[in-house]
């Protein structure tokens, strides 16, 4: 695993953001995987600052995004397709079609991830996934369990992670309590992936995906196995690994 310390949020959002605009430059109609949340926010936003500037081009690229709330509309403010929309694709020329988000509407979850899987197949899997990383070390929302689910699925939400979100939402019961999302089959076909993580919740969870026992109980630990992992991280979310005198 490649490691980045940056030293605050917007110089690894800077970091992460070049090195998805360095894979579109090199592949232009790359496959990405795409993540929501506060961790990539910034690189979205250099994105968009680049396209505007005529430095890097949606044009061909296609995205899958990891998950969505089970339950939210695409355009309630809280899901993860308004997220998408709001913060990249309606400031670049990324094409409509050519964007998925699972549809936290859908009445037949089980076709609707089968498809999901056949749809990521058949772009023949993703060239860069960018993931964040929950307190709890999931990764997409497959929380800790006593095993690795491989497909898309439908998760029960962990209470750390609906205590988490409730940060976006009007109260704690208004977060959804489940969510669509592609499961460690999807994640770990990925030709490249980009973590991001940033501050000190983050850092237990980084350190056991780094370097713990290979676990469901830390979904994030999997990515071990992967042979081209990129961890861009900020020195608090790096500060366990730097304790137990690890290199970064
Ligand atoms: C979001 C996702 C989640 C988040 C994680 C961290 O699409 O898949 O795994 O990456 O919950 O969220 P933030 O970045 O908000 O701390």
């Amino acid at each position: 695993m490649q490691i980045y310390r940056e030293k605050d949020y917007d110089a690894l959002s800077r970091r992460a953001a070049s090195i998805i605009a360095g894979e579109i430059i090199h592949n232009p109609a790359c496959v990405l995987g795409l993540a929501t949340g506060s961790s990539p926010e910034g690189a979205y936003r250099y994105l968009v600052d680049w396209y505007k500037k005529g430095f890097v081009s949606f044009k061909d690229v296609r995205s899958v995004n990891l998950d969505e709330y089970v339950g939210l509309a695409p355009d309630h403010d809280q899901s993860y397709r308004y997220f998408m929309q709001s913060n990249l694709f309606d400031h670049v020329d990324i094409l409509p079609e050519h964007t998925r988000v699972p549809d936290g509407l859908t009445r037949d979850p089980g076709a609707f991830c089968a498809e999901y899987d056949a749809y990521i197949r058949s772009l023949g899997y993703v060239d860069m996934q960018l993931l964040g990383i929950g307190r709890n070390g999931h990764i997409g929302f497959n929380e800790p369990d006593d095993h690795f689910v491989k497909e898309t699925h439908v998760v029960d939400l962990a209470e750390s992670t609906i205590d988490a979100n409730s940060r976006f939402f009007a109260t704690r019961d208004d977060v959804p309590k489940q969510a669509i999302s592609m499961g460690i089959g999807a994640i770990m076909g990925a030709k490249k992936v980009l973590l991001v993580a940033s501050g000190e919740e983050k850092a237990d969870a980084v350190y056991h995906s780094v370097c713990g026992s290979i676990t469901p109980k830390c979904p994030g630990s999997i990515l071990q196995l992967h042979k081209n992992v990129v961890l861009v991280a900020d020195e608090a979310a790096l500060s366990k690994l730097t304790a137990a005198g690890v290199e970064v």
